[in-house]
């Protein structure tokens, strides 16, 4: 079978938000996009749960032709990328917290890093911590429950809010830059603002999304310009109301 489109997964539609700048930014590329909303949230399992999971979409995926695999979620990333890269020879490329452009950016500046249980109990987040020679004052925040709630698409509702306000309510007008170290928090964005007041945003979805354009030039897999791009959205919880909420997501759902 032709190696020919680029898988992009996550627990759910968080790496819907990774997958709208990799379309910026590879505009004639095929994208398989696989949300695995059905056993969302990754952030509170264990390592090896998560681990498990990710295997089994990046198997079907590489099964199915993927030329490359972008794992749009740093939960999964932490816990799984390592093992993925030694098992398959195609690029596997990951998304980690954007915590060095933060601390670069506001390098006196207080920064929440906004993520799930597991991204920040991992070694892989100590060990980019330990790589940011900065002066500013890092805070972490764990924000079990918060991905839940963004998979429902209500991201107006007072749960929300009021779960925001637990979480970071402490921090209003006190914080420089939130870096927002789960995919699916770039679609709230204002909802942090409501609660924090005016603050810096930092992802890294774009530079996960210039790190795939570089892998595949690199390696002569890219499209020619003249190739229309497909996008295709699949998420293990199969009906018709998620396939919805998926485009809702991926065509309409403010970011940014
Ligand atoms: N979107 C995932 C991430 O970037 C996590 C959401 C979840 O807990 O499933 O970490």
């Amino acid at each position: 079978m032709a190696k020919d489109f680029i898988g992009v997964l996550d627990s759910g539609v968080g790496g819907i938000s990774v997958l709208r700048k990799l379309v910026c930014e590879l505009p004639h590329e095929d994208f398989h996009f696989f949300g695995d909303s059905a056993h969302n949230p990754y952030g509170e399992k264990t390592d090896e749960e998560v681990r498990t999971l990710t295997r089994n979409i990046i198997a079907q995926m590489v099964e199915n032709g993927a030329k490359a695999v972008v794992i749009a979620c740093n939960t999964a990333t932490s816990a799984a990328a390592d093992a993925m890269r030694d098992e398959y020879d195609i690029p596997i490329v990951g998304v980690e917290p954007a915590l060095k452009p933060a601390c670069g950016a506001l390098p006196h500046g207080r920064i929440l890093v906004m993520a799930t249980p597991v991204t920040l109990r991992l070694d892989k987040y100590q060990q980019l911590k330990s790589e940011c020679y900065s002066t500013a004052e890092v805070i972490e925040v764990p924000c079990a429950g918060l991905a839940t709630r963004i998979e429902k698409g209500h991201l107006d509702d007072a749960d929300l809010h009021a779960l925001l306000g637990s979480l970071i309510g402490c921090w209003a007008d006190k914080i420089d830059g939130v870096v927002l170290g789960c995919t699916h928090y770039p679609f709230v964005t204002k909802q942090i603002r409501d609660v924090l007041g005016d603050v810096r945003f930092f992802d890294g979805a774009a530079g996960t999304a210039r790190q795939t354009r570089h892998l595949l030039e690199e390696r002569g897999l890219l499209y020619k310009d003249n190739h229309p791009g497909k996008v295709q959205l699949k998420s293990s919880l199969d009906t018709s109301e998620q396939a919805k909420l998926y485009r809702w997501f991926f065509e309409e759902a403010p970011l940014d």
